[in-house]
């Protein structure tokens, strides 16, 4: 009793006192947990910090970002639907939205979502939701949350946000008007690089729907321990959310005059398009900084082979400064075709800043880039 750290429940089930008493659980007469696929007490202190982070009415842990996506996707969506995208998400969003064309007939349309305009006009008779990424993965372009939801509301269309390169410090979706916000908890609401973990939060109405559906039924739950894991982890949320902004931001600046660097994607650099939406929406711009290097995909390898402080690896949120290589890694999945659409070329590489000294990070980069 008076744990300061919340009570790890590591159990698959829970014992009734009696089989009434299991009849009633059963039948949602009585209060209480069951089984943890189904509800545990260390993940509901997630779910309830989530839920209050995110000003959601409710949330809900999974165990991946994907599971999340898919278990409110398949939820919202039945066969023969259509889902308004934006123009670039994660590439396993973007293998999902293709199976569920597959499977299943629902068929989705990317729209660079610029304009209310762009909105209006992309959405289908049959247009059951919205999805959006801001920033895009890798590509940083920023889509205006309350144009978007504006837009939707006219459809009375759902919006779902992947949040995940913000958390809710940096940017609440659903004081923007959105209606569901997904996470990749596996990135920064975890922190550490410890974690596989996945947060949807919304409307009680279509949480408690999937809950008893999707997430009941496909399964995708939150292991206990990771719950625990990620509570730990959103302790420090804002004050690594802080650093890890700061040193994007000198790191962005640096960049933009080496002469080697080609272009680089960063919300907060004031020349950016999205720099004024960004702004609007979001409380500092966030740790990730993308950029092209002059030259080829092999010269890009070759960049990031130099690295010595910065790991080669993909995910993002972690302590430690991550490169990668989407058109080779996160967006391999991704045709060539609609990698160019999405604006992911060769020589791009995106960077998720650490909590380093940001000139120690610094020094790393250039001498990689000095090298070539
Ligand atoms: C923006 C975004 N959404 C969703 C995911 C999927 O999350 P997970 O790997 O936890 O399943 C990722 C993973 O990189 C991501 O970057």
């Amino acid at each position: 009793m008076g744990s300061l750290v919340p009570p790890l429940y590591q159990t698959s089930t829970f014992t009734f006192d009696s089989a009434d008493q299991g009849e009633k659980r059963f039948a949602g007469e009585e209060e209480g947990f069951v089984y943890s696929r189904l509800g545990n007490p260390t993940v509901k202190i997630l779910e309830d910090r989530m839920a209050v982070l995110e000003g959601a009415e409710k949330a809900l842990a999974f165990g991946s970002g994907m599971a999340a996506v898919s278990a409110v996707l398949f939820s919202l969506v039945k066969g023969g639907d259509h889902i308004l995208c934006s123009q670039g998400v994660y590439g396993c969003t973007f293998g999902l939205l293709q199976l569920m064309k597959e499977k299943f007939g629902v068929t989705h349309t990317f729209s660079q979502m610029r304009t209310k305009e762009d909105f209006l006009s992309a959405i289908q008779h049959n247009t059951s939701c919205i999805y959006i990424e801001t920033p895009i993965n890798p590509t940083m372009k920023v889509v205006d949350l309350k144009l978007a939801s504006e837009a939707a509301s006219e459809k009375g269309i759902p919006v779902i946000v992947d949040n995940t390169f913000c958390s809710p410090y940096l940017q609440k979706p659903i004081e923007l008007g959105c209606d569901i916000v997904v996470h990749s908890a596996t990135k920064y609401i975890c922190g550490h690089g410890d974690v596989i973990a996945g947060i949807a939060a919304g409307n009680r109405k279509i949480m408690e729907r999937i809950s008893k559906t999707t997430q009941k039924d496909i399964g995708g739950v939150i292991s206990p321990f990771d719950a625990w894991l990620l509570l730990r982890g959103l302790k420090t949320l804002a004050v690594r959310m802080d650093r890890h902004c700061e040193n994007a931001e000198k790191l962005a600046e640096a960049l933009v005059r080496h002469p080697s660097v080609e272009g680089v994607f960063y919300p907060g650099d004031p020349t950016n398009e999205d720099y004024m939406t960004a702004k609007k929406q979001m409380r500092k711009f966030g740790g990730l900084v993308s950029f092209t290097i002059k030259g080829t995909k092999d010269d890009a390898q070759a960049f990031m082979d130099r690295l010595k402080l910065i790991k080669i690896a993909v995910s993002l949120g972690d302590a430690e400064t991550l490169i990668q290589h989407p058109a080779t890694m996160t967006h391999a999945v991704v045709p060539a075709a609609s990698r160019q659409q999405m604006g992911i070329t060769d020589n791009l590489l995106r960077l998720s800043v650490g909590l380093e000294g940001w000139e120690d990070i610094w020094e790393d980069l250039k001498q990689a880039l000095e090298k070539g």
